[in-house]
């Protein structure tokens, strides 16, 4: 039996898809009171012929910040992999990702532990990679560094990382995964799907920044692989390519038919924008549009390569125009 956590968000449910697809025996987690995301609607965005799959799937529901209900979902498992946590760059949500993304992590490395589970496999981030000197390529040797710049997403990673990293001093087997941007649609309304939702109002414009990208579903098949090999103690870049924001936003703009962005976003404008609408945020209570940390990331010029995980595995990732091709398909067939 596996267990996956997040099961309702953009990497679990490709992932519980991908298992039960392969006929495996799959537990997910729900969180108690999560109505909107049925899990009889888990699969809406995932291809054809999907139902044929739920009915694989158990669901039971437990939080990863309650230890009781990690013992309980995971009587009878021996997989583990632990994709929930949350991510935001809204700053007032700082002390719920530390709890969830750490103490989270520790719960279930704990539990892993206490319940002799076979193999975990943890879903980190680039983002717990650390800041580098410019232009530098990031790999999985990257040491953390601490700075005023981290943003509190890449904190909360790196530190539920380094739960998972004890896990391993403990004797726990496990492998952990660190993608960079994932490119997909997903059913969760929260996921980063909501960039395809929203990328006709920022076509014109460009961050300068560079970053990592890579598909969904290569992040999935790359945790499945890992967790069947007899990898082990060890961390995996998962990355396709390294494209300037332009690029980026001129890929997708060819496939939606929308001209190329030109007006490069100056950041001092920007960051008193995200200040602006942080503070309002503070007075009114409403989610701010765009974030301080949002600004930095979409700056920022970083490089990762995924070489170590391409030449063991001889993996080839797939080109980000495809994944973006695919992920505008998806959103476009939700609509109908
Ligand atoms: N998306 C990216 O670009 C990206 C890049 C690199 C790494 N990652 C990492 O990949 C993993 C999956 O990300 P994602 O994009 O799939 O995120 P997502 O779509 O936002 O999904 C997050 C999942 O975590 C669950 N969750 C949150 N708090 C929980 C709690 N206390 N107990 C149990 N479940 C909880 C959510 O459940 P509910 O439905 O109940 O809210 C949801 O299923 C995360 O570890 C993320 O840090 C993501």
């Amino acid at each position: 039996m596996i267990l996956v956590t997040g099961g309702t968000g953009l990497v679990g449910s490709y992932l519980l898809y991908e298992l039960a697809r392969k006929g495996q025996k799959v537990r997910a987690l729900l969180r108690p009171g999560k109505k909107p995301y049925e899990p009889g609607k888990i699969f809406n965005c995932l291809p054809a012929g999907k139902e044929q799959y739920i009915d694989q799937i158990e669901w039971v529901e437990g939080d990863i910040l309650d230890p009781f209900s990690l013992q309980q979902a995971m009587q009878g498992v021996d997989y583990v992999y632990h994709c929930a946590a949350l991510v935001s760059f809204n700053p007032r949500d700082l002390k719920k990702m530390l709890d969830v993304n750490i103490i989270g992590t520790a719960n279930i490395v704990n539990a892993c532990l206490e319940n002799g589970i076979k193999k975990l496999c943890h879903v980190s981030s680039i983002a717990s990679l650390g800041l580098v000197e410019k232009g530098e390529m990031i790999d999985e040797n990257a040491k953390w560094k601490t700075s005023r710049t981290n943003s509190g997403y890449a904190i909360s990673k790196y530190g539920g990382e380094r739960e998972v990293w004890r896990g391993i001093e403990e004797g726990l087997n496990a492998v952990i995964v660190n993608p960079s941007v994932i490119i997909g649609a997903g059913c969760h309304p929260k996921a980063t799907n909501s960039l395809f939702r929203n990328i006709k109002y920022f076509l014109p414009f460009y961050f300068t920044g560079v970053n990592g990208y890579v598909d969904v579903r290569d992040v999935v098949k790359a945790m499945i692989l890992l967790t069947e090999s007899q990898t082990s103690g060890e961390r995996f870049v998962l990355n396709s390519e390294n494209l300037s924001i332009k690029e980026f936003f001129s890929k997708a703009a060819d496939i939606v038919g929308r001209p190329h962005p030109i007006i490069a976003m100056n950041a001092t404008l920007l960051l008193a924008i995200a200040l602006f609408f942080e503070l309002s945020g503070l007075v009114t209570g409403a989610k701010p549009l765009l974030t301080r940390e949002n600004v930095r990331a979409a700056l920022s010029k970083s490089f990762y390569s995924s070489e170590k995980f391409r030449t063991t595995f001889h993996f080839s990732f797939i080109p980000v125009g495809d994944s973006l091709r695919e992920a505008f398909r998806i959103i476009g067939s939700m609509k109908k």
